[in-house]
C-alpha cells in the first residue's frame, strides 16, 4: 500500500459567455438542429471571445477550484494542463497559466492526450505526488478552444465541439479514499482517426495528406464510434477488475462528453442506469481534453457525487487513447 492517498479535493470550471446554437450553424452549413441533437446530443456550445485564449479559460477554471479550497496559487507545487488546442506550440500552456496565476512555486507542463487528456493528466499528477513527498497541492486543468482549430465548413467535425475548461486540485486524503486504480491505453496504429497538423511533420509536403485533409482538423466518426463502444467499456471492466470491483459497485461515472449515444451505449453495456452518469454536452458540446473535468465539476455543483462514492472517470479520443480512473470520493 502507498504511504499516501491522493484525492480530488476541489473542482472548478469555466465556459466563455458566447453561445452558438445548432441553428446558428445550420444557417450556413448543410446540417440541422434535429441531426445534431439526435446523432451527437448537442444543443449549443460556447465560443471563446476575441482575445480569450486557452490559458485564460484554464486560469478561470483553476481559480474557481483554488477559491473553493481557500488555498493560494503560491501554495501549488505543480500545474498540469491537458490541452490539444494550446495557446502556442511553445511554451507549454501550463507555463502561461502558472505565470497568469502567480503560482511561483509550481513546476508546470502540458499533457497531450487529446480527449483523454484530463484523465491522463490526473494520473500523471497523482503519480508525481507519490514520487515527490513534498508535493502537497497539485492543480490539474483541462482547457480547450477548439473554435480556433476547427474547420467551420466541415459539418462532420465542427458541430461536435465547444470551448471550455475544467480543473481539479489533488491533495492528500485519508487512506482508502482517493485514486484507487487506473488504466491508460493507446492504439497508435489508428493515430490517423483524429488529426490536426503540428509544425514538426512532413505531411504538408505530401499531396496525399492534403487530399486526405490532414492539414485541417479531421475525424473519422464511425471509427471513433467502434473504438468508443468496444475498447472503452473493456478498459472500464479492466480497471474495475484490478480493484476487485464490478460495475455494480460504481456509484457514479463521468464519461468524456463526446456524444450522448456513446454514453448511452456504454451505460447499457455496463448494465448501469443513466442516472449514474452526468451529461453536459447538450450545453457545452465536446470540449475534448477539458470535458471530463468540466463534467465532473458540473456534476459536483449539482450535488450528484457524495463522500464515499466510488466514481469512475473515463476519457477517450484522438491517439487513439483512453484512460479510466477509479476514485473513492474523499
Ligand atoms: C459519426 C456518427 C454520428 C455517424 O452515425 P451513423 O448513425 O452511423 O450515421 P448515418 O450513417 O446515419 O449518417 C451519416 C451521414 O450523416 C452525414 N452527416 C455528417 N455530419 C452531419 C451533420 N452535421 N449534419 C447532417 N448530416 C451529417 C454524413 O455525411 C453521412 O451522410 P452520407 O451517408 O450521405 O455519407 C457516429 O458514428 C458517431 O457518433 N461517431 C462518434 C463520433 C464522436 O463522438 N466523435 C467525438 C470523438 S472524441
Amino acid at each position: 500500500m502507498n504511504s499516501r492517498a491522493i484525492g480530488i479535493v476541489s473542482t472548478g470550471m469555466y465556459v466563455p459567455s458566447q453561445v452558438v446554437t445548432n441553428d446558428d450553424l445550420a444557417r450556413y452549413l448543410d446540417t440541422s438542429d434535429e441531426w445534431i441533437q439526435e446523432k451527437v446530443g448537442v444543443k449549443e456550445r460556447r465560443r471563446a471571445a476575441a482575445g480569450e485564449s486557452t490559458s485564460d479559460l484554464a486560469v478561470a477554471a483553476g481559480l474557481q477550484a483554488l477559491d473553493k479550497l481557500s488555498i493560494m496559487p503560491s501554495d501549488l507545487d505543480l500545474i498540469v494542463v491537458a490541452t490539444s488546442s494550446p495557446d502556442m506550440i511553445q511554451p507549454p500552456t501550463a507555463s502561461i497559466v502558472q505565470g497568469k496565476l502567480g503560482a511561483c512555486n509550481a513546476a508546470a507542463f502540458d499533457v497531450g492526450a487529446v480527449c483523454a487528456g484530463s484523465v491522463f493528466a490526473l494520473d500523471v499528477a497523482a503519480g508525481l505526488m507519490l514520487s515527490h513527498p513534498d508535493y502537497r497541492h497539485v492543480l490539474v486543468i483541462g482547457a480547450e478552444t477548439y473554435s480556433r482549430i476547427l474547420d467551420w465548413d466541415d459539418r462532420t467535425t465542427c458541430v461536435y465541439f465547444g470551448d471550455g475548461a475544467g480543473a481539479a486540485v489533488l491533495s492528500d486524503v485519508p487512506q482508502g479514499r482517493g485514486l484507487l486504480h487506473s488504466v491508460l491505453g493507446t492504439d497508435g496504429l489508428k493515430w490517423d482517426a483524429i488529426t490536426l497538423l503540428g509544425g514538426g511533420s512532413t505531411y504538408p509536403a505530401s499531396e496525399d495528406s492534403v487530399r486526405n485533409g490532414l492539414h485541417k482538423f479531421r475525424m473519422r466518426g464511425k471509427d471513433i464510434w467502434t473504438f468508443a463502444t468496444t475498447t472503452v467499456p473493456d478498459a472500464i471492466e479492466r480497471a474495475l477488475a484490478r480493484a476487485a470491483l464490478t460495475a455494480d459497485d460504481l456509484d457514479f461515472i463521468i464519461f468524456h462528453q463526446a456524444n450522448i449515444n456513446i454514453i448511452r451505449e456504454n451505460m447499457g453495456r455496463l448494465g448501469l442506469p443513466m442516472h449514474k452518469t452526468h451529461t453536459c454536452m447538450d450545453r457545452y458540446a465536446n470540449t475534448s481534453g477539458a470535458s471530463v473535468l468540466l463534467a465532473l465539476s458540473d456534476a459536483i455543483e449539482q450535488r450528484k457525487i457524495r463522500s464515499g462514492d466510488l466514481v469512475a472517470l473515463v476519457g477517450f479520443g484522438g491517439g487513439l487513447s483512453w484512460g479510466v480512473s477509479l476514485w473513492r470520493w474523499a
